[in-house]
């Protein structure tokens, strides 16, 4: 689309305000005003419809002008989703433009695009999922700079538009991240010409060639290579080709995508002219963007590797909303942010964006109270949701209505994130509620007055996808429903104990705002739930059904166990953990709690020999198989190095990352926005030193520890050594300080320094 337009005096200041149906590309004069791409960002555009400010004086001149624009489907018309359904919000695209010329003599002039006229151009399609296609030899000339002659193109045409409530764009946009040049290009065993990125990204590859015109040139993405070494795109669905095609002119030429983004590290090449050379490709990764805040490092080059794995994943997730992955839906599953938040807020600056996703979550949450499984809640999901599973929501998926905000609040201080969304957390208790008084499992009427009296506070109906992907359900099972098993087999118990977190975290959010009745009664309401939990399923032996690690972590993390039983139940979680071989055997809910409670529990050798471990399921497990993001599944690469289907691009079991940077580096908030906090280093935990920093709103909160010295046997079990440890506490804050052998102490701003001795572990 172009816009000519005359600027008839000098101008002081020009702006244009900027949306679409579907998504958009601009230029003022043939330049771009910025490096955003896929703008406007994904929301429910029902209801809400970003629109991008642009200052555009310094590309605008006295006399003749020209804005150019370029629509594509996005995700208004895109092929979308787990199921590639296109048309999720409409089937025309369009374009909303309005531009503000402010000139030297006082004067202002606005327009809109109703004067511009269109044309078809180089991008032959254009999907977010599928790919793109480019013909450069379609390519317009100065299509969108003053003077050309459009007399063959047609007027746009004016229709009318009913989009949702214009929001100025309030979070940090899509940019290129860092784009760096692929690691090398491989012949694959089958004879497939693959670059191979070297890291598994969300972004496209730019390329630059100089050939004849007509080649066409076809890039596939794929996220890792099959056992064979050859190139492997298992993505489950329709309409996932993340396929890019581009058709050569004459000459130098370089292209990068912008209406498309893929999950991928390798890209199987075909139909390039002559032989194709590492300087041909740039990986160009996209992701909203946010600042660096957070650091982690240790003497282990294997924890090094995850905690970038963490980091990546998080950057590839972070495409205009928190995604589950980049390859198979790019959609905002709930229950992924709801434990990943924690660990988002400390590596980059989610503020702005969580905030802006939940206000995407409160325009879709249902008028029952339920929060939907994905925001923005796409209609090829409510469709198959309710086919599937009949339901909108799932226990701690819709809990992201409260972690979020809590997360927001507890790394950036700000107590805007409750505030705003404190009634819609509100209506998902009461949803919760609800559900747990009216609905009741069979054989409700024959029971006894006391078991139908408890079973009004136990949401132990509905779907739930519960403790969601339990290794050993899912690992190895050719059954294609093995992932819907865990939460058949959990949902029953998971439902009920979320329920009772709910309950609490929301009585937790009522006292920081100073609802003193709130809190008082959601602490009640916990109470009550919990105590059901209890009678209901905590045998008085401390055994819980069914028995897998998970429902142990869940039940021991939200305080469902009364207090006499805690000790046998963490026995027989370490007791299966031991006969899983030391390996986790926890799915998407008990994960984030996993280490915290064993630690909590007295059992940190426990939760050290869980995060050491290597092989499968194991965090290291996944570093060890060439892992550059955290994956879907554990065993996502089998032991014989088959792949699979599922995601590697998956930030969720990245939740380790709080724990790594609070336990294993010893950086802990206290208050909310770090005005205090906890120095408390795992001096024992084996590793010879380790480094974490936030950049936190007070300034810079670091700590770094290492072994200096051993004395004594330094044998593996016994022998005592000598740790350094220093802390950096900025302006205004304080730390507390709890190091072996000395008493606990609080200190001031400025740079501390500590000698301690570290018994070892017996
Ligand atoms: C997604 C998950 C999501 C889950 C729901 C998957 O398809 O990729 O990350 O939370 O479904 O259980």
């Amino acid at each position: 689309m172009r816009v000519p337009f005359t600027a008839s005096r000098p101008v002081a200041a020009a702006r244009a305000y900027v949306t679409a149906h579907g998504i958009y590309d601009l230029t003022v004069n043939g330049t771009r005003p910025d490096d955003r791409v896929l703008a406007p960002e994904h929301t429910p555009y029902g209801a809400i419809q970003l629109y991008q400010t642009y200052d555009i004086t310094a590309l605008v001149s006295a006399g003749g002008n020209a804005l150019g624009v370029v629509l594509a489907d996005g995700w208004w018309t895109g092929r979308i989703g787990t199921t590639g359904d296109s048309c999720q919000y409409g089937t025309t695209l369009g374009l909303l433009l309005d531009v503000e010329l402010a000139y030297v003599d006082g004067t202002c002039e606005r327009f809109s695009a109703e004067h511009g006229r269109s044309h078809e151009g180089p991008v032959r399609r254009a999907d977010l999922f599928v790919g793109e296609a480019y013909d450069a030899r379609r390519e317009l000339g100065a299509w969108d700079r003053p003077g050309y002659d459009d007399a063959a193109w047609l007027p746009v045409r004016r229709v009318p538009a009913a989009p949702g409530a214009l929001i100025g764009q309030d979070f940090e946009p899509v940019r290129p991240f860092e784009p760096f040049s692929p690691a090398r290009i491989l012949t694959a065993p089958n004879g497939d010409t693959v670059l191979d990125a070297g890291q598994v990204v969300a972004g496209v590859v730019e390329i630059r060639l100089s050939s004849r015109a007509g080649h066409v040139i076809t890039l596939e993405h794929g996220e890792t290579l099959d056992a064979d070494g050859n190139f492997f795109n298992g993505i489950l669905n329709d309409n996932k080709d993340q396929t890019d095609v581009y058709t050569t002119r004459d000459g130098y030429q370089e292209h990068r995508p912008r209406f498309t983004y893929h999950g991928f590290r390798y890209v199987r090449i075909s139909g390039w002219p002559g032989e194709p050379a590492l300087e041909n490709f740039r990986i160009v990764p996209y992701a909203a963007a946010m600042d660096d805040l957070g650091d982690f490092s240790t003497s282990d080059e294997r924890l090094n590797q995850l905690q970038s794995n963490i980091r990546w994943s998080q950057i590839g997730n972070t495409v205009s909303i928190p995604t589950d992955c980049p390859s198979r839906e790019k959609a905002g599953w709930t229950g992924d942010v709801a434990v990943y938040a924690p660990t988002m807020c400390f590596l980059r600056g989610a503020h702005a964006f969580l905030r802006s996703w939940l206000r995407s979550l409160r325009a879709e949450q249902l008028t029952t109270g339920a929060v939907p499984m994905i925001v923005p809640y796409l209609k090829a999901y409510r469709t198959f949701l309710k086919d599937q599973l009949g339901s909108d929501t799932s226990s701690g998926w819709g809990d992201a209505v409260i972690l979020a905000p809590l997360a927001l609040w507890r790394a950036y201080g700000d107590k805007r994130a409750l505030e705003e969304n404190y009634p819609a957390m509100r209506a998902w208790l009461a949803y919760i509620e609800q559900r747990a008084r009216t609905q009741h499992p069979a054989g409700f009427e024959g029971w006894s007055p006391e078991e139908r009296e408890r079973d009004r506070y136990l949401w132990n109906t509905d779907f739930h996808f519960g403790d969601w992907l339990i290794p050993s359900i899912v690992l190895g099972n050719p059954d294609a429903n093995a992932m819907n098993l865990t939460a058949e087999r959990t949902m029953g118990v998971v439902g009920p104990a979320f329920y009772a977190f709910t309950a609490e975290k929301l009585g937790e959010v009522a006292g920081i705002l100073g609802r003193a009745d709130d809190a008082a009664r959601y602490a009640a309401l916990a109470e009550k739930v919990r105590a059901a939990f209890a009678s209901a399923y905590v045998g008085a032996d401390g055994r819980i059904e069914p028995e897998y690690q998970g429902i142990y972590v869940i039940a021991l993390a939200l305080g469902l166990v009364p207090e006499d039983r805690v000790p046998a139940a963490v026995a027989r979680l370490v007791e299966l953990i031991e006969q899983n071989g030391w390996r986790l055997d926890t799915g998407f809910l008990s994960v984030p709690f996993l280490l915290d409670v064993l630690c909590d529990q007295g059992r940190t050798d426990v939760a050290y020999r869980l995060m050491f471990q290597d092989r499968c399921p194991s965090w290291l497990y996944e570093v060890d198989h060439g892992a550059t993001t955290l994956w879907e599944s554990w065993g996502a690469i089998a032991v014989d190095g088959t792949a699979s289907s599922y995601s590697y691009n998956h930030y969720a079991f990245g939740c380790v990352g709080d724990w790594l940077y609070r336990r294993i580096g010893g950086l802990a908030a206290i208050e909310a926005g770090w005005r205090r906090f906890r120095v408390e280093p795992a001096l024992d935990c084996g590793l010879a030193r380790a480094a974490v920093s936030e950049e936190t709103p007070y300034g810079r909160a670091a700590v770094s520890w290492e072994i200096v010295g051993t004395q004594g046997d330094d044998g593996p079990q016994g022998g005592c050594r000598t740790a350094f440890v220093q802390v950096d506490v900025p302006p205004n804050a304080r730390a507390e300080i709890r190091l072996p052998g000395m008493p606990e102490q609080t200190v001031k701003s400025g740079h501390h320094a500590f000698l301690v001795r570290v018994e070892r572990r017996a």
